[in-house]
């Protein structure tokens, strides 16, 4: 299917490793002109370099999106960079890194200290909103825009162990459909895509880093069983299962899907 993204300005947080990494290099591959931001600046470098490498267009904006003034910053240095403003957003960054480096499991909400509920309130709701508030004025100008949330199923069932984040996540899919309803009329579609288990490279041990199999790492078995699709192919999820659809929701193919929260988790919930 062509997409049709050529032109297009997309700006992916957390582009640096991982689901965003790879979302932006599909929509480099469909066209469209990538703003890879990170927190790492080397880790945004990395990814504009193989972006180029096979042709496409891409520009690296590190930033903190925790900080609204780095994101306005950062979305007018693209704009003035490609000299045309942001079409699509990929609000992506979310994992707080913290969290993966210091492995394990993560504490009950009972035992978490309230310095750890802000670390991920502040990405995950106040990064997504810094840089909607960010672009959505030239989208409204232009009269089209697309922007697309990764979320996780954790905000539409909730998850144990997660509970700041999973409500981190539902707080975003509201708000998608909040904006959605205030930006219809501007031809602007806002999205949520709900994530399951997705094993990267960004991910050094555990049942979700890309060498672990069922026979060095019990849990991942048991992980497999949770998801419908894992069964019959062996694996979890990847970010090439993720990306596609991606793609396609920031395209016009997708003008009529808005305010909708989509699970690409294999079926681990079906909601
Ligand atoms: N990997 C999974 O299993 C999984 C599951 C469900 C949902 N998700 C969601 O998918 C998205 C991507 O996950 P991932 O596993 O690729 O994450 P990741 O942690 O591997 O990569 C995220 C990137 O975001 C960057 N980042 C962190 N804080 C930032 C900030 N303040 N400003 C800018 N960039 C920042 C990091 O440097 C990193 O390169 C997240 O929203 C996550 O919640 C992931």
């Amino acid at each position: 299917m062509q997409l049709g993204l050529n032109g297009q300005i997309a700006l992916v947080t957390g582009g640096g490793q991982g689901v965003g990494r790879q979302i932006c290099l599909e929509l480099a591959a469909e066209g469209a002109h990538v703003v890879v931001n990170d927190l790492f600046a080397d880790r945004a470098n990395a990814v504009v370099s193989e972006i180029n490498a096979t042709g496409g267009k891409a520009y690296a904006a590190p930033a903190d999106i925790t900080k609204q003034e780095e994101v306005e910053a950062m979305v007018a240095s693209a704009t003035s960079y490609f000299g045309a403003p942001v079409t699509v957003l990929v609000n992506n960054a979310g994992i707080i890194p913290e969290r993966r480096e210091k492995g394990g499991r993560t504490p009950a909400f009972v035992d978490m200290p309230v310095a750890d509920w802000a670390k991920i309130v502040n990405l995950n709701v106040y990064g997504t909103m810094h840089c909607c508030h960010a672009v959505l004025p030239g989208m409204v100008q232009r009269k089209t825009g697309r922007i697309v949330n990764i979320i996780s199923e954790a905000g539409r069932i909730g998850e144990a162990n997660m509970a700041v984040y999973s409500g981190a996540k539902a707080a975003i899919a509201g708000f998608a459909k909040a904006l959605a309803r205030e930006h219809g009329r501007h031809a602007i579609t806002v999205n949520s895509v709900a994530l399951g288990a997705v094993s990267h490279e960004g991910i050094k041990d555990g049942p979700l880093n890309v060498n672990a199999t069922v026979e060095n790492n019990e849990l991942l078995g048991k992980m497999l069983n949770a998801y419908p699709i894992s069964k019959g192919v062996g694996r979890l999820s990847r970010p090439t299962d993720v990306s596609g659809l991606v793609a396609f929701l920031a395209s016009d193919k997708a003008l009529f899907i808005t305010g909708q929260t989509i699970g690409a988790s294999g079926g681990f919930t079906m909601i």
